[in-house]
């Protein structure tokens, strides 16, 4: 097709030379401002890519970065932090419930703690599930004060640390020391004595084997012995679940939970402010 620029009449604009049919095709280009604006934008780009740091050797050139600038945020909550970490290491258990801004600490970095390591098996908020006892209740085994709770984390229960809480309920039917029926006699008695169940003969006859094999931990009425661990029986509170099939079992082949020891995996100043957290959880003693 031949191009030929010519001049429109009617709009007296140039044409761009195309032709099809007759039918001729005006030049009509970008308004100069808009072009401007465009070349602007070009510019702006080549200019921020310097500045900014997109290219590798060239950019940033006054410096900033991003990270930087989280990294500074970072370090000023870190000397906030150890601030108080340093605080907490030196406060005692009871200093750091009295004191509103340590305990506030202590809350927010226990917490988290706490569901990052101990929900897994307390379930969240301390709420606890069969085996795992909840600690968001005032029914401890080993003891609901400051310290109780602090040794208990530190060491644990029944694991190879050296200050571990021990203790283990004999396995009454597992070793032969009671026969079945008595074990349903004494698991008869228990229930009785926690309220699950109306006294009968056979819970009579539990209460002498009761009284022979079971008062030396959980207490002549059941009021159970933290020093021992050995839960209180006449709460209606389980551990293991108080359906009568559960407790033959408890008692038949006893349970023996093991809680792992915290001291070495977490500083002392995050046990401590678990410790606080825990307590609080429960109600506090
Ligand atoms: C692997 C599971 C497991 C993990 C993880 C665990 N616990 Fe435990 N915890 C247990 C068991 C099981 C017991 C009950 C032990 C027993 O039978 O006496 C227990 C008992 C306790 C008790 C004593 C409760 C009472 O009534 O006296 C406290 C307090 C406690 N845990 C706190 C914690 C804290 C805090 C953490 C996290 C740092 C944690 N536990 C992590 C399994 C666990
Ligand atoms: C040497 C101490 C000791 C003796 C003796 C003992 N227990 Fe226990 N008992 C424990 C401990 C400790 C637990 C905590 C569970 C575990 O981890 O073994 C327990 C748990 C139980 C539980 C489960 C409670 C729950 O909340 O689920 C029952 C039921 C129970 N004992 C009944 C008995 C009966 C009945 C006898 C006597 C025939 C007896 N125990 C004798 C220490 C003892």
């Amino acid at each position: 097709m031949p191009t030929k620029i010519e001049k429109d009449d009617i709009t007296g604009r140039d044409t761009t030379g195309h032709e099809w049919d007759g039918i001729k095709e005006l030049n009509t280009p970008l308004p100069k401002w808009w072009v401007n604006v465009f070349w602007v934008t070009v510019l702006w780009a080549v200019g921020y890519m310097i500045v900014y740091p997109s290219l590798p050797h060239v950019g940033g050139i006054w410096g900033y970065w991003s990270r930087g600038e989280l990294n500074e945020s970072l370090e000023e909550q870190r000397a906030q932090r150890a601030g108080f970490v340093g605080r907490i290491e030196k406060a005692s258990l009871t200093e750091i419930r009295r004191n509103d801004e340590l305990r506030n600490f202590a809350f927010a970095g226990g917490r988290q703690v706490f569901a990052d390591n101990c929900a897994p098996c307390h379930g969240s908020g301390g709420a606890g599930t069969r085996g795992y006892p909840s600690l968001a209740d005032d029914d401890w085994l080993w003891g609901g004060t400051l310290e109780q709770i602090h040794q208990t984390i530190r060491h644990g229960v029944r694991n190879a640390d050296g200050d571990s809480r021990v203790s283990q309920m004999p396995r009454f039917g597992a070793d032969g020391v009671l026969k079945p029926a008595e074990i349903s006699d004494t698991a008869d008695f228990v229930l009785a004595m926690s309220g699950a169940q109306p006294a009968s003969p056979a819970s009579q006859r539990g209460e002498a084997l009761y009284k022979e094999h079971c008062i030396a931990c959980h207490g002549e009425k059941g009021e159970g012995n933290q020093e021992l661990g050995a839960p209180r029986l006449n709460d209606g509170i389980w551990l293991y679940g108080g359906d009568r099939a559960s407790v033959v079992q408890s008692i038949a082949n006893a349970r023996a939970g093991s809680m792992p020891a915290w001291e070495g995996r977490l500083d002392a100043a995050t046990i401590k402010m678990l410790t606080v957290y825990v307590h609080a959880l429960g109600g506090g003693k």
